[in-house]
């Protein structure tokens, strides 16, 4: 059975406190990733951060701590090959590169394994779900944009669950993630799709009390996966 993941995005936090805002979404006791978006101004019309402030973050979340936290990289860049080697180093989990940036995604795939990263694919709205499952079983990971990638804050694309349910119909054990818009609204659409993994950027680093968010989240997917197991 699939395990509801709530993975914060820090895109949605004020940098200049970033070390601190991860701590106040890690203490609700409901996170156990933090999503990181790194944005090279090309693939997506925006710059974020990189490996240096990925490195910084992961002192503040010591791999031997009794909690370790997963980063879960989202890498909206071009050439996704060229960024494995500094995200492995800077201490990067999971990497999820996109497969409209690339030609060849099997190529990515083994390199990211090589560096002993979890491998993940995305794919933009406009993508259709059929592309990925050539690669699903190289893959620990697939994520359904519910928005264009680049921005924070926007709205919940519905019409995207369609493509998280055909791909929960044939692979009832993959993670899929869904990324952009996801909050108190629009979270029970994602869980009965058949989303498992919850970006959730704005809902949760903007809430008074991230805990209520996080919890309510979690629970829904949760309730959704052990209705489906009946
Ligand atoms: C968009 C990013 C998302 C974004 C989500 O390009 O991939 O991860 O930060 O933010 P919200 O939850 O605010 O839509
Ligand atoms: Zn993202």
């Amino acid at each position: 059975m699939v395990q509801p993941i709530i993975s914060p995005s820090i895109l949605a936090s004020d940098f200049a406190n970033l070390g601190c805002q991860c701590k106040r979404v890690v203490e609700t006791g409901d996170v156990d990733w933090l999503h990181l978006d790194v944005m090279d101004g090309h693939f997506v019309p925006n710059i974020s951060f990189g490996p240096p402030v990925i490195e910084s973050l992961r002192k503040q979340f010591p791999r031997d701590s009794d909690k370790p936290i997963v980063f879960d990289c989202h890498m909206m860049v071009s050439d996704p090959e060229e960024w494995i080697a500094e995200i492995a180093k800077a201490g990067g989990d999971s990497y999820t590169f996109h497969y409209e940036a690339t030609k060849d995604p099997a190529s990515v795939i083994a390199k990211i394994k090589k560096y002993g990263l979890k491998a993940a694919m995305g794919i933009k709205p406009g993508t259709p779900i059929d592309v990925v499952y050539p690669f699903v079983e190289d893959l620990d990971m697939v994520l359904v944009m519910t928005v264009e990638p680049g921005f924070g804050g926007q709205k919940f694309m519905p019409e995207m669950m369609p493509k998280v349910e055909a791909l929960r119909a044939k692979y009832p054990h993959l993670d899929i993630e869904v990324d952009g818009g996801l909050g108190k609204d629009t979270i029970q659409p994602a869980a009965d799709a058949g989303a498992n993994v919850i970006v959730a950027g704005t809902s949760v680093f903007k809430a008074e009390n991230p805990k209520e968010v996080t919890q309510l989240l979690k629970n829904t997917v949760e309730q959704s996966i052990l209705a489906k197991s009946k």
